[in-house]
């Protein structure tokens, strides 16, 4: 059996989505464009020319989800918030009919038991404030927080768990510094301003949250992070790691924990900052709690032709990794919230995504027998009892994720879902993951991982 005997017993079990991977309809009810329907018009940027622009159809087959929720058990629903169905040109006049899904969404899950965990930003910014700038303006950050502040005037009689940012790591290195994801921009200024200002942002909307929330809020930032560890023995390589660690963890969590932007990694970008007075003290607004998205570590070598950052990193020998090649690290979860425990003081600690991609087919009954996932959810949740029993605050776990959606640049191959989605009808099926975690939240017992 997977050890879970230390978890709290209100412990919160959920599953995770995001409206662009999900909801399909982007011209529906109003909604206006966002910088990843642009991107995905980008040739060449996303795998087999895949959009988000039906997904899983979600927005129109709501009422099926959440009856897949209610058979997986889940306590918690985390989804996110669309901005640009809300605010169509990101700023100004409010669509009601944007905003009246998302209460609708919230008053079902509500009905059926189910408490909403809401992110506000999961990387669909409208395309109207990238024409001003984007992230790398300072004007977004105040964007966002007005954004915020409408969304939780409105939800926030029924929403008490909010997420202000979901990876912000995606948005600034990945989408402005290497140029993989929306907007598509490879250049270290644009992504270290943008870095800065998604940070602003953050800061900017708990303070807006909680003031426009009718109930008391419980705010949070989620975090992609981890470990990073030297290929071999050698000085270049362990220095390797301290500036992968440096710009996958610290960049992230020190400023949001009043300890400032880390002076080693502003002298390796070369570049200033933005920062006007009082920013890093609103950047460091306290926390009610971190979320923390954990795939795999990072294992990297040194590599003087990598510019800036100067390393690369490498595969493991012998590792068991996924169908994204990401290596299956178990250990790595349970490492993260106990450095969170420790070095940040968390107050609460959330496993907001964890979760594992495989080219799943459905058998000659329709019947997904998902080992590999199953295999890797059970032992990431015994990864989070040890570290609960060592001391680590964790009150919840969401599974990444509900269904097969669409996996950002990588278009629909690799499947990331408890239900496996057929994107020809639509039809949703639970996998043997899926059941072994409604199992598991139903009777508190879950069968031991096969590795
Ligand atoms: O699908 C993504 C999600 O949007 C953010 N976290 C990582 C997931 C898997 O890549």
């Amino acid at each position: 059996m997977t050890d879970l005997s230390s978890l709290p017993a209100d412990f919160v079990w959920g599953v995770a989505t995001s409206a662009y991977q999900i909801e399909g309809s982007v011209r529906a009810d109003g909604r206006g464009s966002s910088i990843w329907d642009d991107f995905c018009r980008t040739p060449e940027a996303i795998d087999g020319g895949d959009t988000g622009e039906v997904a899983c159809d979600s927005y129109r087959r709501w009422p099926e989800d959440l009856e897949l929720l209610t058979s997986v058990g889940a306590n918690s629903y985390r989804f996110s918030v669309a901005w640009p169905r809300v605010q169509p040109t990101g700023s100004g006049a409010v669509n009601a009919a944007g905003l009246d899904y998302y209460d609708r969404l919230v008053d079902d899950l509500l009905a059926a038991g189910i408490t909403p965990f809401t992110t506000l930003y999961h990387w669909d910014l409208p395309s109207a404030l990238q024409r001003r700038g984007g992230w790398v303006a300072r004007d977004t950050a105040y964007r966002f927080a007005e954004y915020a502040g409408i969304v939780a005037g409105r939800l926030g009689d029924r929403v008490t768990d909010w997420v202000t940012l979901n990876e912000p790591l995606c948005s600034a290195w990945i989408g402005h510094l290497e140029g993989r994801m929306a907007p598509g921009i490879r250049d270290l200024h644009s992504a270290v301003h943008a870095s800065y200002h998604l940070l602003l942002g953050h800061g900017l909307a708990t303070d807006a949250i909680r003031h426009a929330a009718a109930s008391t809020p419980s705010v949070g930032i989620v975090n992609n992070l981890s470990p990073c560890e030297p290929a071999g023995d050698s000085t270049e390589d362990i220095v390797a790691a301290t500036r992968a660690d440096g710009h996958t963890n610290r960049w992230w969590l020190d400023p949001l924990h009043g300890k400032g932007f880390p002076a080693d990694m502003v002298q390796l970008y070369g570049i200033e900052l933005p920062e006007r007075t009082g920013d890093l003290q609103t950047i460091a607004a306290p926390l009610d709690f971190l979320g923390l998205n954990y795939y795999m570590r990072m294992v990297v070598r040194a590599d003087p032709t990598v510019a800036t950052l100067g390393y690369r990193q490498v595969p493991v020998a012998g590792a068991v990794t996924t169908a994204l090649d990401w290596e299956v690290h178990p250990q790595g979860l349970e490492e993260l919230l106990l450095r969170l425990t420790k070095d940040y003081d968390a107050p609460a600690l959330y496993v907001t995504e964890n979760g594992s991609a495989w080219t799943d087919e459905p058998d000659a009954d329709g019947y997904v027998a998902d080992t590999e996932r199953t295999d890797y959810l059970l032992s990431h949740l015994a990864a989070m009892n040890s570290a609960a029993a060592q001391g680590a605050p964790v009150k919840g776990y969401f599974a990444w994720s509900l269904l097969d959606n669409f996996e950002w640049a990588y278009g629909y191959w690799p499947r990331f879902g408890l239900a496996y989605v057929d994107f020809r009808t639509q039809r949703r099926t639970l996998k043997l993951s899926g059941q072994t975690y409604a199992e598991l939240i139903r009777t508190g017992q879950a069968a031991a991982p096969i590795t």
